[in-house]
């Protein structure tokens, strides 16, 4: 497998211009100086090749309408995760950010100045069919009784608020409620005439790791501990419908450290693998924890796959030394690919494959690939005041990781929506 590169190495630099590692350069400096919600590293370019069936195939296999909550089906060979973005002025976008007050600041885009609203006008149409439409009625009547976890880091959040976004709407103000934990590690949504709960639990690597505080996170070098999926899985039981995610956080460029010990230990008995191999003791640990913990004929369990970043213009043909910042149209090459880890995305694939649980993988990698404009780029809560070189150079601080909401991640639980009840 060929390793991921560090943002010091050689050959990163020797296909790049100057310019170009400069902005990789500032860029990396702003997300781990700067960005307190969330850090990651430059990416290697995965060439390896998928040679796993996609998921979508194997899942077919399965009795897919007697899956729990499943209403109908989605139309025989019907991809969902295959189509186009078109534009739709009159249905998108699916609330106004102002009407949503459980927004973080670090996403509400319109509040901190974007100056166009054309990101929120885009659908996502299947090749082969039409998406049911959000019905959020249906969904809470569906979780009456019942708890919605997303467990994962701060992109999965965004996924969560824009699901509690999408429900909120229909239930009044003093039938609903939002609490969050003291260390913020859980988010509880509560809609009360349903006794539904929609939570987040945070959980980077779902491992515990020592980037476990969901406030103050950015460590010196990661480390995640061997076998210790129950000190977060212990939040998840009884949970009813499950969504993970999880990827950025082991995007290190370097080997991940596997802790077997405990953290406090003075000498640390710590084994290095790469990113794929340390991927995979995760998704084994959460198959293994599924498999365990959850009733495959009352609950279910969502995966979402990595979500990309438009951090390099050159990568969609673009003037070098850009990123996001100012991006405000959509890539039109159906094949385009930027730095995301195919294998990753194989190692994925392999592990559900073998799943006796049923997962259901929310494909939305390719689809967010297209949506360069759709990130928080310069539009956001900042952390620390910006310096005026930064400001004279708004390249340089532009979040090209995070997306405005309402936004593209609505499109991710309209996705969802699909599979819960239409698998
Ligand atoms: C995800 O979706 C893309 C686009 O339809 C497809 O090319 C890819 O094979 C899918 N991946 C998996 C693992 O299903
Ligand atoms: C939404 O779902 C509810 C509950 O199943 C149903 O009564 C209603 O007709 C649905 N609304 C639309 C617009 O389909
Ligand atoms: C409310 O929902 C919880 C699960 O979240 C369940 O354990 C409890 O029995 C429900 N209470 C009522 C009154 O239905
Ligand atoms: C799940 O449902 C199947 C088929 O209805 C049944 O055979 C099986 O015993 C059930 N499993 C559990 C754990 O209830
Ligand atoms: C932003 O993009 C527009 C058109 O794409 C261009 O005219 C403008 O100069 C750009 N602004 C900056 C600050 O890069």
């Amino acid at each position: 497998m060929k390793p991921l590169l560090s943002p010091s190495s050689s050959s990163v630099l020797g296909g790049t211009s100057l310019s170009c590692f400069y902005t990789l350069l500032a860029f990396i400096l702003f997300v781990v100086i700067l960005y307190s919600e969330d850090f990651l590293c430059i990416f290697g370019q995965g060439e390896l090749v998928l040679t796993q069936p996609p998921i979508s195939q194997t899942e077919k296999k399965q009795e897919t309408t007697s899956l729990p909550f499943a209403i109908g089906r989605t139309e025989e060979g019907c991809d969902v995760f295959s189509g186009r973005w078109v534009r739709d002025e009159l249905a998108r976008p699916h609330y106004e950010e102002s009407e949503c007050p459980y927004i973080q600041p670090q996403l509400t885009c319109q509040e901190h100045g974007r100056p166009d609203k054309e990101y929120q006008k885009w659908r996502w149409q299947p090749h082969g069919c039409d998406l049911p439409s959000f019905n959020a009625t249906l969904m809470l009547e569906a979780l009456r009784g019942k708890r919605m976890m997303f467990v994962g880091d701060s992109l999965n959040r965004g996924q969560y608020v824009s699901m509690v976004c999408l429900l909120h709407r229909i239930l009044p103000e003093n039938a609903k409620s939002m609490e969050t934990s003291q260390d913020q590690s859980l988010v509880v949504f509560r809609a009360k005439d349903y006794n539904a709960t929609i939570e987040f639990n945070w959980a980077p690597f779902l491992l515990e790791s020592n980037s476990d505080n969901a406030i103050v996170h950015r460590v010196a070098e990661r480390m995640v501990k061997k076998g210790s999926i129950n000190k977060h899985g212990k939040n998840w039981k009884g949970v009813d419908v499950l969504v993970f995610n999880t990827y950025l956080w082991w995007m290190t460029g370097q080997k991940m450290k596997f802790l077997s010990g405990s953290f406090d230990d003075e000498k640390k008995d710590i084994e290095e693998l790469t990113t794929e191999e340390a991927y995979r003791v995760a998704m084994k640990s959460m198959l293994k924890w599924v498999r365990k913990n959850m009733d495959r004929n009352k609950t279910r369990v969502f995966f979402t796959s990595m979500s990309p970043l438009h951090i390099k213009s050159t990568e969609w043909g673009g003037e070098p030394g850009g990123n996001c910042y100012n991006e405000t149209t959509l890539i039109e090459d159906p094949n385009y690919w930027g730095s995301e880890s195919k294998s990753i995305m194989q190692v994925i694939g392999e592990e559900f494959s073998k799943s006796k649980y049923p997962i259901t993988f929310l494909n939305i990698t390719q689809l967010s690939n297209y949506r360069k404009d759709a990130h928080t780029s310069i539009y956001k809560k900042q952390w620390t005041p910006l310096t005026p070189e930064q400001l004279a150079n708004p390249v340089s601080y532009a979040d090209c990781v995070h997306w405005c909401l309402p936004g593209l991640q609505d499109t991710w639980n309209e996705l969802l929506f699909a599979k819960l009840f239409y698998p």
